[in-house]
């Protein structure tokens, strides 16, 4: 059998683990043909492709980013939804002349769809979830979330100090997309006192009281972790800056804003990504030898295994009032800017 791996969308830490679990299950256990797809779908289009041995695989596991490129590039999907028959064949074409009996799609929600619309060409594919903002629905984590919750915990953590040392409110923006996962374990983490998601919206009310209630009580600081996704008056203006400016004119404290950006995608995967790449990786080897395609590997109650991309594709997976950490966070006073 020969199969091709690409991946596409963000790059996040974990990217090169995943690539190694299918490259080298695929070889070695089941004596298979690997290429790499180089810069996403559109790699397999102009047939930009490398080879992966064994070799070419060691060395890579702790590396972010990923070896094979990605792009964001929407042309192929287009392609994929034209209604012009030619286009459609195309990547069947190119797909065949590769000669590959399966192909391995590493993205997020965005990839998921392109995967499963290829699967509807009639190719062979697996999907497996990777995105830092863990909202790829179908699966219980991503790999990715949890080196991005590590990197803003430590920011968080940072802000402490120098927020108690002037007395300031200090508000960190985090990433997310339109998720507050990332917000809410960083903030729970990281003691933030105030966590804005925007799955559960705010209350600039609710957001002043509080903070002037801590200092009430001689709590000479706050701080508020705001998730990127969240909406506020003007759409261009970054959240961190309006909630740090709103604050400051309306309690009269002193606010500072920090926006983190892509500090959370970059560098090497925390241990825990490794081993859950590893894991996804393996288990879409394992499904291609066993000619079980359409699917997305996911991680469900801590087991590794697969559900359709039909039934997961375009969907996206959000925090609600229910997730625990959120009802934990109320029940201890933590603000999540809503009555
Ligand atoms: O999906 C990962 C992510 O980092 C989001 O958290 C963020 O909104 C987005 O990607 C940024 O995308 P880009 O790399 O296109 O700027």
């Amino acid at each position: 059998m020969k199969i091709g791996i690409l991946s596409s969308g963000g790059d996040c830490p974990g990217i090169n683990a995943t690539i190694r679990g299918v490259g080298k299950t695929a070889i070695n256990h089941y004596g298979m043909e690997v290429i790499g797809i180089l810069n996403g779908f559109s790699g397999l289009l102009y047939k930009d492709v490398i080879e992966l041995t064994d070799p070419s695989l060691s060395g890579i596991l702790n590396l972010g980013g990923t070896i094979l490129g990605t792009t964001r590039e929407k042309v192929f999907r287009k392609m994929i939804t034209s209604p012009d028959e030619k286009d459609r064949e195309q990547i069947k074409k190119c797909y065949h002349e590769l000669n590959l009996d399966g192909l391995v799609c590493i993205g997020g929600n965005g990839t998921q769809l392109t995967t499963w619309m290829l699967s509807q060409l009639g190719l062979n594919v697996v999907g497996i979830p990777k995105t830092i903002d863990n909202d790829v629905y179908g699966t219980d984590v991503t790999f990715g979330f949890d080196s991005a919750v590590n990197i803003a915990t430590e920011a968080i953590d940072r802000l402490h100090s120098t927020a108690s040392a002037h007395r300031r409110v200090m508000v960190i923006e985090l990433m997310g997309h339109h998720a507050g996962w990332i917000t809410l374990f960083a903030g729970m983490a990281g003691g933030a006192d105030i966590i804005l998601l925007p799955e559960l919206g705010y209350d600039m009310e609710v957001i002043l009281e509080k903070i002037k209630k801590r200092m009430e009580v001689g709590k000479a600081y706050s701080i508020v972790a705001v998730a990127e996704g969240i909406k506020i008056p003007k759409r261009k203006e970054r959240p961190a800056i309006y909630f740090a400016r709103e604050i400051e004119k309306q309690t009269g404290f002193e606010t500072r804003e920090t926006v983190l950006g892509y500090i959370q995608r970059g560098g090497s995967p925390s241990p825990y990504d490794r081993n859950l790449g590893t894991l996804f990786g393996g288990h879409a080897a394992q499904l291609i030898h066993e000619k079980k395609f359409g699917r997305m590997v996911a991680n469900i109650r801590n087991e590794i295994t697969d559900v359709p991309l039909k039934e997961v594709a375009g969907k996206l997976r959000l925090v609600t009032p229910d997730t625990p950490l959120v009802v934990q966070g109320k029940k201890m006073g933590i603000s999540f800017g809503v009555r």
